[in-house]
This record gives C-alpha cells, sequence and structure tokens, in this order.
C-alpha cells in the first residue's frame, strides 16, 4: 500500500526518490510521485504519474529537470479516497505550489478541515484527505516562518492516522511526523533519509532510527528530534539493519516469488540455528518474560491465519494449551466473550503493519505476544514480546517463507513452551526437536521435487476454472494455505474444504477433470474413501504424500505436531507455475497489497 520516501542532502534527490520508490513498489499502489526542491530555493518541482513509477521515470526525464539542492519526498499511493487519478496523487500541494506534502493513513476529520480551510479561500485540487495538511502547513509556515513548528501545530489539528513527509520551496529540510503508521530515519556520510518501509534503505544506510507515535524529525543540516510540543529530544534508539542490498535483488531468478519460494530451506535453516538452541531448556519461552497462559487466542489475517492455525495445534498438541485462532477483522465479535484471565494473545503478521491486527489488538487487555517478520513494526512496538521470524525481505506478494518462517518459529516456541511446563518429557521434547531440525533437508528435498512436477502440472491445468485442496486435521491450514496461494495469484478458484464435507454439498461441483489436491497427514488410509468418491466422478486427483505413487511425493516419516509443512513447496510451486502459464504477473497479483494497512 502506499509508500513514503525523503532525502535531505543527496546531489539529485530524483535519483535517489525513484530508485526508492521502485523498492517500495512491491507493496502495490497504482499511482507514484515526487517534489523535490529546484537549484533557486524558491522552486519546487512536483511530478506525478498513475501507474508504475517507470511512467513518473519517464515523465521526468522527458521534463528534463535541472539538478536540485537535493532535497525531496517521494510517495506510491495505493488509492482510498478519491480514485486513481494524477490529481489524487501525491505530493499534494499547497495553493501557491510552494509546500509539499506525502502522506500515509487516514484524515478522519479531513472534511470538516477542508470546509474551514475553503472558507478562508484555500482551493483544492484533489479528492483526497491528504490535502488538507499542505493547506494548513501554507497557514501556519507562513504565520511561524519555520515548517517544523508550521508541521508541530497542523498534526495537533489532525484526528486519524499518519505517516507524512513536508517539504517547501524555501526551506532547505524535510520534516516528518508520524502517528499509528510507521516512518524510520537513517543518516548516510552526505545525506539523511527517510521512509515508510526500511526495504526503501537497505544498501543506502547502516542504521535506522524508528519514529514513534507524536515523534516529530527535522531532517536539515543535522537529524533534529522534537516531542509533540515542539521541543528538542534526543533521538530514539538506533537498531542496525540486517537486509543488505542484495537481499532485495531478484538475482538470476525468474521473479521475487520464485527467489523466495528457494530460500525456504536456507532461511528456515538459519532460524532454527537461533531457535532450537533455546528450545531444550525452555529458554525460548522464559525469554519472552510472558505470565504463563491457560489459554492461548491468535489473530491474523491471511497467510498468517494460516500459520497460526498451525501453531495453534501445535501448542494443543505439544503443550495441552487451549488455543483459539481468530480472524482479526471478526475480532470485535468477541467483545462480549467474557473475563480474559490467563489469555495470551498472540498476533501473527509478516508486516506487522497490517491494519486488521492492529485495530483488532485495540480490544485486548492482556498480555501480547508478537510473531512477526519485522521487529520494529507498529506491531512489535504494541506487544509485549516479540519473536521476530527473520524471513529476510519479502518482495512477492504472495507469503511464501514468511509463512514457513511463523510456522517454524511458532512451533519452536510451543516446544520451549512444553519444556517448561513439563508437559512433554525431556526425550520427547529432544525427539521433536530433532524432527524440527530436520526441516531444512526435508525442504530442500521437497523443492527440489516439486519444481518439475509443478510446470507440468501447470500446463495441464491451465484451462481449469476450479481447484479444490482436500486434507483433514492438521493438514488443513496447509490446504488453505494452498488454495489462498492459487487463488491470489492465478486468479482461478479455489476452496478448501475438509474430506469428509465433500459428500455433504461441494461434490456437486465435481465434474471430469476437476483438479483435487490431496493433502496426506499421515492418514492416508482415511483419506481413501473420500478420494475414491471424488476420483469415481471424473476429479483429477492430484495426491501430495509419502509414497512413491503420489504426484509430489515430498512428506516422509510419521506426521509431527505441526503438520506437512513441506507440503507448502508443493502448492507454492503449483501456483507460481499456472500463474506464470497464464501469464500473470505472481510478484504483483492485481488488487493487492503486500501490507493491508486499511480497514
Ligand atoms: C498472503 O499471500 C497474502 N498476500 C495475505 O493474505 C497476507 O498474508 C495478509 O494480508 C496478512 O499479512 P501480514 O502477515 O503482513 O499481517
Amino acid at each position: 500500500m502506499c509508500g513514503i520516501v525523503a532525502c535531505r542532502g543527496r546531489e539529485h534527490a530524483s535519483d535517489f526518490l525513484l530508485a526508492a520508490l521502485r523498492r517500495l513498489e512491491y507493496r502495490g499502489y497504482d499511482s507514484a510521485g515526487i517534489a523535490v526542491t529546484g537549484t533557486d530555493r524558491d522552486d519546487l518541482r512536483a511530478t506525478r504519474a498513475v501507474g508504475r513509477v517507470a511512467a513518473l521515470e519517464a515523465r521526468i526525464a522527458l521534463e528534463r529537470p535541472a539538478p536540485g539542492l537535493g532535497i525531496g519526498i517521494g510517495h506510491t499511493r495505493w488509492a482510498t479516497h478519491g480514485g486513481v487519478s494524477e490529481p489524487n496523487a501525491h505530493p499534494h500541494r499547497d495553493c501557491n505550489g510552494a509546500i509539499a506534502v506525502v502522506h500515509n493513513g487516514i484524515i478522519d476529520n479531513a472534511a470538516e478541515l477542508e470546509a474551514e480551510l475553503r472558507g478562508r479561500g484555500h482551493v483544492f485540487t484533489s479528492q483526497v484527505d491528504s490535502e488538507v495538511i499542505a493547506h494548513l502547513v501554507e497557514e501556519l509556515y507562513a504565520e511561524t516562518g519555520s515548517l517544523a513548528a508550521a508541521t508541530v501545530r497542523v498534526v495537533g489539528r489532525l484526528r486519524g492516522t499518519w505517516a507524512l513527509a513536508v517539504t517547501a520551496a524555501s526551506a532547505a529540510e524535510v520534516v516528518l511526523a508520524s502517528h499509528r503508521s510507521p516512518l524510520v530515519v537513517g543518516s548516510g556520510p552526505d545525506a539523511h533519509f527517510a521512509a515508510s518501509d526500511i526495504t526503501a534503505l537497505a544498501g543506502t544506510v547502516g542504521s535506522v532510527c524508528v519514529l514513534r507515535d507524536d515523534d516529530i524529525v527535522v531532517l536539515g543540516d543535522q537529524v533534529t528530534w522534537l516531542d509533540p510540543m515542539g521541543r528538542e529530544v534526543p533521538p530514539r534508539e538506533s537498531v542496525r539493519l540486517q537486509w543488505a542490498a542484495e537481499d532485495i535483488e531478484q538475482g538470476a531468478y525468474d521473479d521475487f516469488m520464485e527467489k523466495e519460494i528457494a530460500e525456504q530451506p536456507s532461511v528456515v535453516g538459519r532460524l532454527l540455528e537461533r531457535l532450537l538452541p533455546e528450545v531444550l531448556d525452555g529458554a525460548l519461552w522464559t525469554q519472552l518474560d510472558l505470565p504463563r497462559p491457560s489459554r492461548l487466542r491468535f489473530v491474523a489475517c491471511g497467510t498468517s491465519l494460516h500459520a497460526s492455525q498451525v501453531v495453534a495445534r501445535t501448542f494443543g498438541a505439544l503443550a495441552g494449551v487451549p488455543a483459539e485462532t481468530v480472524v482479526a477483522s471478526e475480532y470485535d465479535e468477541l467483545a462480549a466473550s467474557g473475563p480474559d484471565e490467563g489469555l495470551l494473545t498472540i498476533a501473527v503478521s509478516q508486516s506487522g503493519e497490517t491494519s486488521d491486527v492492529l485495530h483488532a489488538l485495540e480490544d485486548v487487555g492482556g498480555p501480547v505476544l508478537a510473531i512477526t517478520n519485522r521487529p520494529h513494526s507498529s506491531l512489535a512496538r504494541r506487544s509485549h514480546a516479540v519473536l521476530e521470524t527473520s524471513a529476510g525481505p519479502e518482495i512477492g506478494v504472495a507469503a511464501t517463507k514468511t509463512f514457513t518462517t511463523q510456522v517454524v518459529a511458532g512451533a519452536a516456541l510451543a516446544l520451549s513452551f512444553a519444556a517448561v511446563t513439563k508437559s512433554l518429557g525431556t526425550t520427547a521434547v529432544a525427539r521433536h526437536a530433532l524432527r524440527l531440525g530436520s526441516l531444512p533437508g526435508r525442504l530442500e528435498s521437497a523443492h527440489t521435487t516439486a519444481f518439475p512436477v509443478a510446470m507440468a502440472l501447470a500446463e495441464e491445468l491451465a484451462e481449469s476454472r476450479t481447484f479444490f485442496f482436500v486434507s483433514r486435521g492438521g493438514g488443513l491450514p496447509y490446504a488453505a494455505e494452498g488454495a489462498l496461494k492459487l487463488k491470489e495469484i492465478t486468479y482461478r478458484n479455489a476452496e478448501a474444504i475438509p474430506a469428509g464435507e465433500f459428500k455433504h454439498g461441494p461434490i456437486a461441483l465435481i465434474e471430469k477433470g476437476t483438479p483435487v489436491l490431496v493433502l496426506e497427514n499421515g492418514d492416508a488410509a482415511r483419506l481413501a474413501g473420500s478420494v475414491a468418491e471424488l476420483a469415481s466422478r471424473g476429479a483429477r486427483i492430484i495426491r501430495i504424500g509419502s509414497g512413491s505413487e503420489d504426484t509430489f511425493p515430498i512428506l516422509s516419516g510419521p506426521a509431527p505436531a505441526w503438520g506437512p509443512l513441506e507440503s507448502v513447496l508443493a502448492f507454492q510451486h503449483l501456483a507460481r507455475c499456472l500463474a506464470v502459464t497464464l501469464g500473470r504477473d505472481a510478484d504483483k497479483p492485481r488488487n493487492l497489497a503486500k501490507s493491508v494497512t486499511v480497514l
């Protein structure tokens, strides 16, 4: 969704801004723009374009602007208020075109502010709530003569959420403000930078400071931090950026999804190197410093919800803790569910910025544990403890390695909890840990086996409009994840159904050749009856299992507590190969954004 970048002090601000905006493309957007200050300090040039950053670049190349002062702001917009159009794209400017603003979030009182500003003669050129900020800054900058002081007073008038960057023709600085929307700042040898997502700054700065709610930061000759009253305060603690520039390069792969699928064995290997030594003695759990829960409630969306379902089952199986899973956007339905003593809420989100999850947490009174790939995200800051999944940057919109690492981190935590509570004996804990430790090898071999099978199937199934994913018990969240992956990047209908449920209605949909993916979880014999019913009605049965006769023979040994994790390699490869065969953009599926920051 929307992204912000800013810089102060680079000779050609637009070079940095465009490169940084390209790094944010993965988030999903429909228009882009930048504003840079010109050479004579009276000049502020804004360029916007509907479509990809490439369209913006082409327009800038056509205009051939003179090199500026190195001060600028940029934005990728994912439309919420107002349609997709150039006037609605950011940056927004004041009446004189001398102040430029980029904004992520929603200004709840925009209508009343706009009416007030129109009453004082301001002219609006967009349907976007963010434009009020530019006009408010216009008034208060004229009054105070300081862009920072003006911004402090403007944010005092806003209700809603914002990450914003403001610059002006006559001010050699960029002012940033944040309230419930992420922003980070970092410095290189000759310039200061800001972005709403650290991916934009990987390789440019070595460390960043994360703005907290209501911080104001001025990028001038120095970086100055202000409190909501405009008083200078010490900077926030700086955190080292773990992602290098090459981590966000596509390399030799055809798309990021292919790269990220392939990375799973190594990413899981590194994660287990960190977590496994702390599982046997329970340190992984105790270090989180959380009260011991009597029950768990997982809150998440989409793929993270499926990972939560796996981890909830694993906690139940290994530690005997009752665990439920709640769709984050439905959380308010639980409001009257009674007292929460002994409850630990576990919020699972790769981005840590999903609005549905953050919104759900507003109703949570007790402790919250975040399982996330972004240890400095809004979710992490609002949680009492964080378990980092260390998947590295994931650029493809379809979650792949972040799912796998959520499952592995969650399973390691459940095992560690079982060790602490002694719900499992030492030998059993060691046995499960050994099985966890074998995952990188198992995932590698599943990857190698699944890829060619998926390629051949994609050719065969290119015309199929509907796919079913069938499993039982611990295999069901994986079947659901397989169906989600397929529908989000191929735009084909896909549904996950418990094997025994088919005969209660869905079997009416089976025609000759309907693809049904059957995932076993050490229960092939129990699945056999349902499979026979489907096959006899003409279904094209595709098996993911442990037998040599299976289409994807990628499982082996007894089913572990966390279920058939290796199956995701079959599902991810199939979804991607089918998307490629159908000519879809596997990395940027239509209508979707990497991080869903609207309710
Ligand atoms: C995954 O492939 C999807 N793009 C989507 O369902 C995603 O998992 C969901 O939006 C939750 O995102 P989060 O993990 O960042 O909270």
